[in-house]
This record gives structure tokens, sequence and C-alpha cells, in this order.
């Protein structure tokens, strides 16, 4: 597999095209207007130029990569693509128009593959008139950086389809990789979002200050961060949606989101992103 598409040049879309084109791929980013097609096209080429000043690429293998990729406004220049992986927006409808469009361009054994957090791959699945070749690839932001990829096995994806991505994260991306059922937070969010809760719910009782159950959960597990600055980190608005559709797909109290996650991305206070979450960033 070495002809890729990749839907959405945004925050996860840019860094999947890049690790694709540094591991030697032909990529083809797909936008929905000029000015969109251009920032991802300068966000990728800006992000691989970092490698080179941080010594981890070199400027001609740098060149070469930003060469691979091209970004470009029409669907149907996916025609000839081997693997297509969809990063737009995390709104159904958007999700099942692509697919839709996609499964009417691209041969019948290109793999479509969604970076989807939340919505069942079936879903999307369902969009085509071969779900067999679709399939879950979620990847971790910042993508060049984070080594994780899961993948998504819906009720119709063929084992073939999930084998293909597998392979190709692993082997070509020198990811790692895990399987996963289709199911709301897949293996990671289901068991990262009710420990963030359960830290939030610390914290609200009273029971210690976030300084020391972060530096309890740094110092105590291992962990380079504690859970309160991990949910300034991922935003708290991320976070109440993960909990929320978690609660939505299980109704288990342990991933409700707590009253006090709710009242604070009402008061804007999301974390890092707008300065103020449980910590101040302002300074
Ligand atoms: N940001 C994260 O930390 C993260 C982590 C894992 C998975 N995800 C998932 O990845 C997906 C993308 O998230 P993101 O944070 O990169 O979003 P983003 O908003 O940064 O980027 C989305 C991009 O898609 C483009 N787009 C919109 N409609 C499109 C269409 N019809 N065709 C082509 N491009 C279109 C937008 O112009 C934008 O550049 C979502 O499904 C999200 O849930 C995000």
């Amino acid at each position: 597999m070495n002809l890729i598409g990749v839907i959405g040049g945004g925050t996860m879309g840019a860094g999947i095209a890049e690790v694709c084109a540094k591991a030697g791929s032909d990529v083809i980013v797909l936008e929905t207007k000029q000015e969109f097609a251009d920032a991802a096209a300068a966000r990728i080429s800006k992000s691989i130029g970092r490698g080179v000043a941080k010594g981890k690429i070199s400027q001609e293998d740098a060149d070469a990569a930003v060469a691979r990729v091209k970004v470009t406004l029409d669907v149907a220049d996916l025609a000839d693509r081997e693997l297509v992986i969809e990063a737009a927006p995390e709104v159904e409808a958007i999700k099942h128009d692509i697919f839709a469009k996609l499964d009417a361009v691209v041969g019948e054994k290109t793999i479509l593959a969604t970076n989807t957090s939340s919505i069942p791959i079936i879903k999307i699945a369902a969009a085509t008139a071969h779900p067999e070749r679709v399939v879950g690839v979620h990847f971790f932001n910042p993508v060049p950086v984070m080594p994780l990829v899961e993948i998504i096995s819906a009720l119709t994806t063929a084992p073939e389809t999930a084998a293909a991505v597998t392979d190709y994260a692993k082997n070509v991306l020198g990811k790692t990789t895990v399987q996963a059922g289709d199911r709301s937070g897949f293996i990671v969010n289901a068991l990262l979002i009710p420990y963030l809760c359960q830290a939030i719910r610390m914290f609200d009782s009273g029971y210690a200050s976030a300084e020391d159950i972060d530096a309890a959960m740094k110092g105590g597990c291992g962990y380079p961060m504690g859970p309160l600055t991990l949910c300034d980190t991922v935003g708290l608005d991320i976070c109440l949606a993960a909990a929320e559709s978690l609660y939505a797909e299980f109704a288990e109290p342990h991933f409700a989101p707590p009253a006090l996650l709710r009242r604070m991305v009402d008061a804007g206070r999301l974390g890092r992103k707008t300065g103020r979450g449980f910590y101040d960033y302002s300074a």
C-alpha cells in the first residue's frame, strides 16, 4: 500500500499526511476550500521542517517528504488511492457524506478508514456499498509523536481490511497497533476517561488539592502528567464530550461526567487553550 488519501488537513489529517509521507507513501489530502488547502499544506511542511531543526530528519528527506504530499479540492483525484484515511470534523453527517462520495470514486479494493474518536464505525460503513472495506484507525495527537494507533473493526469489517491497515500502521509507519471493538472510547478513552472523571470528583469533594492529586499520580504511578493537568491539556470540552459519549453508550456511573466538569465547560474554563482550567495559564 503506497497510494494514500487523507480527508481533511486539520490537526489530525495534517499529522497523518506527515507520517505517511515521511514513511515514503504518496499522499493526497482532500480539503474543502482553497484557504483550508493552503493552511493544510503549510501545516504539513512547517511540522516536517521542525523535524529538520530538531535534527530528526535531514533537509533532503524533509524536502522529499513534502514533495510527496499534494492537497486537492477534488474528490475525483483520490480515484487511484489504495487507502483513504478520513480525518474530517467529528460530525456524523459530514462523515456520511464523505464516505458516500468516496465509495463512488475509489476502486472496490480501496480501504476506507476513519479516524473518528466517538462515532460508531458501523454507522460510517453503512454509508457505503462495501462496508467490509471500512475500518477505524484511531491516531493520537500529535500524530508524529504518539506511537499508538487503535484499529477498530465494525461488525461488517473484513478481517483482511483490518489486517491490511494494521500492517501499514505497524510496518510502514512504525506505529504500535492494538485491536479494539466498535464501542465508544475504544480501549484508551474507555480506561482514561473514568480515571480523569474520578480525579475531578476527588478534587471537587475537597479531599485533596489539584496539585497534590497530580503530584500523587506522577510520583506514585510514574505517569508523565497528573490527571488534572492532563484534563487541561486535552481540553475540558473534549473530556466532557468523551464522557458523554461513553455514558450514552454504557450508562455506567463511572462514565457520567462530573458536575464540576460541566460547570467549568459552561464557564469557558477549557484548560490550556483558554488560559484557565484546573490551573491558571494566563501568566
Ligand atoms: N484532535 C484530536 O486530538 C483528535 C485525536 C484523535 C482523533 N480525532 C478525530 O479526528 C478527526 C479530525 O479531528 P481534528 O482535530 O483534526 O479536526 P480539525 O477541525 O482540526 O480538522 C478537520 C479538517 O477537515 C476539513 N474538512 C471539513 N469538512 C471536510 C470535508 N467534507 N472534506 C474534506 N475536509 C473537510 C476542515 O477544513 C479541517 O481542516 C475527528 O473525527 C476527531 O474526532 C481528533
